[in-house]
């Protein structure tokens, strides 16, 4: 399914507009190098590519068929494609499952069962996989490679999600929409992706699972080697009635989901935007070698309010020995402060953040690091956003750094800087300090701190 030698887009649509347009034109776009075959019975060239009236006509091999036709006629090619020796379909269509047609669905299964096809979906938006350029979605044409994997069982938020990663500067490997999971699950996923070189992390928007004993197990398993997130949907009782009409998933007991997670290491983010904020921490820095945390900071209150979160968050502040406490009181005037959080204070330049961070990095002592910024006329945040690259490009990324830097839109873009370097950077100190947070609790959870 992710290094298919061809893909066929049954239902490749001559209208700009229409899903088998789009996908067949994201799939030539985003550089796929296999071959491509779109399939429909009224045309002979889509977007510059020869069309086939069926896929019994392909004189190539196809790995892959993406299936983008009414429903009532999937299972008829899902036959054909058995018969071409396809190994796997995503089926884009709806109007299964989570419509009450659960015979319909158990159709399309059993006919990819008897031909040894895996079959995603179907209601699905499609798949991408960065390392062989795949994007068969019918989402943004232009997303970021990096080490995410993302599985998505919501199409619409999966898709809305694609464009927030773009905007948000967050790198992906892979995106799976699973839909109604009638055959490839999350377990399936989870395995693929443990073994998946570009996969550094794995963050699962879920709302329900059908085999939970085999997700247990395998979590379990892939937790040991790569963290998972997961944003399980469907808490309340009527979020729970809402997921049942969505995807026709048994929503279960919240309690018994969260101590399943609990149990297999796997940390649960609350929204989206602490699913990814950890999501990006972890899939750029490397795993904490121990608890003692710093907080460099030129300001007081956002040291207060990151303290106050190190504790929500599980985060160990250390008090620093007095060596240590000598070399950063080079960096700052006799009002400020070593007791962690260390206080350059207001005064401080991007000369000052540079000192107290390389000491920061050098010292085996110190396992990690939360860089706070008040924005002043002092220091220019571009500036600070340099200095930063330059020490790290000097020192190395040898220990987790998360980094906040509150203020205007001068802000906003130096911390784009930051995340485009893969330092990542964060509005508000309490984001900072719960990626941190989630870094370390699976760092503890594998026994590695
Ligand atoms: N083989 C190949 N192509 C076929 C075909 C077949 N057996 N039968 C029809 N086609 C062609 C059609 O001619 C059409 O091409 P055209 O536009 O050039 O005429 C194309 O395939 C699509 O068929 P059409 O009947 O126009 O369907 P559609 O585009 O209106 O709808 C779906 C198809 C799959 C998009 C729709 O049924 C559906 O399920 N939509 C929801 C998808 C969704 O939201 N999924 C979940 C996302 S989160």
């Amino acid at each position: 399914m992710f290094n298919p030698r061809g893909v066929a887009i049954i239902g490749a649509s001559r209208k700009p507009g229409k899903i088998g347009h789009e996908i067949l034109k994201n799939i030539i776009e985003y550089g796929y190098k296999g071959e491509i075959y779109p399939i429909n019975p009224k045309a002979d060239e889509i977007l510059g590519k020869k069309v086939y009236k069926s896929i019994l006509e392909v004189p190539g091999t196809v790995d892959l068929a993406i299936i983008v036709i009414p429903a009532k006629f999937v299972a008829e090619v899902l036959e054909e494609c058995g018969k071409k020796g396809v190994k796997a379909v995503a089926v884009i269509s709806s109007g299964f499952g989570e419509v009450g047609k659960h015979d319909m669905e158990e159709e399309i299964v059993e006919i990819s069962k008897k031909y040894g096809m895996r079959l995603l979906g179907p209601n699905i938006f499609g798949l991408f996989y960065a390392p062989t350029q795949l994007n068969a979605t019918f989402g943004p044409k232009d997303i970021l490679q990096g080490n995410i994997a993302f599985i998505t069982q919501s199409g619409a938020l999966g898709i809305a999600l694609m464009g927030w990663t773009i905007l948000e500067n967050i790198g992906l490997s892979a995106i799976v929409s699973v839909g109604n999971k009638a055959d490839i699950d999350d377990d399936d996923l989870l395995e693929y992706f443990s073994k998946d070189e570009k996969t550094k992390i794995i963050l699962i928007y879920m709302e329900g699972v059908k085999n939970g004993p085999r997700f247990i197990k395998i979590a379990k398993e892939v937790t040991k080697n790569k963290p998972i997130i997961v944003l399980k949907a469907g808490r309340s009782k009527r979020g729970a009635m809402a997921a049942a009409s969505h995807t026709g998933s048994l929503a279960g007991s919240d309690t018994i989901y969260s101590a399943a997670f609990k149990q297999t290491g796997i940390l649960r983010a609350m929204n989206v935007a602490e699913a990814f904020d950890w999501a990006r921490a972890i899939a750029e820095l490397p795993p904490p070698e121990g608890e003692d945390t710093i907080i460099i900071t030129n300001g007081g209150g956002v040291g207060v309010m990151a303290t106050d979160a190190c504790e929500d968050y599980n985060v160990k502040l250390m008090n620093l020995p007095e060596d240590l406490a000598q070399e950063f009181r080079k960096y700052m005037p006799p009002f400020g402060s070593v007791k962690n959080p260390i206080d350059l204070t207001g005064q401080a330049s991007e000369k000052e953040f540079a000192g107290a961070l390389k000491t920061a990095l050098k010292d085996d002592r110190i396992h990690a690091v939360i860089l706070l910024y008040c924005q002043t006329a002092i220091t220019d945040p571009n500036s600070l956003a340099d200095a930063i690259i330059n020490v790290i490009k000097e020192n190395g990324k040898t220990k987790p750094l998360v980094i906040s830097m509150v203020g205007g839109k001068e802000c906003a873009e130096a911390m784009k800087k930051l995340n485009l370097k893969g330092l990542p950077a964060y509005p508000i100190p309490e984001r900072a300090v719960s990626s941190l947070g989630a870094y370390m609790k699976w760092a503890r959870y594998i026994g590695k701190i």
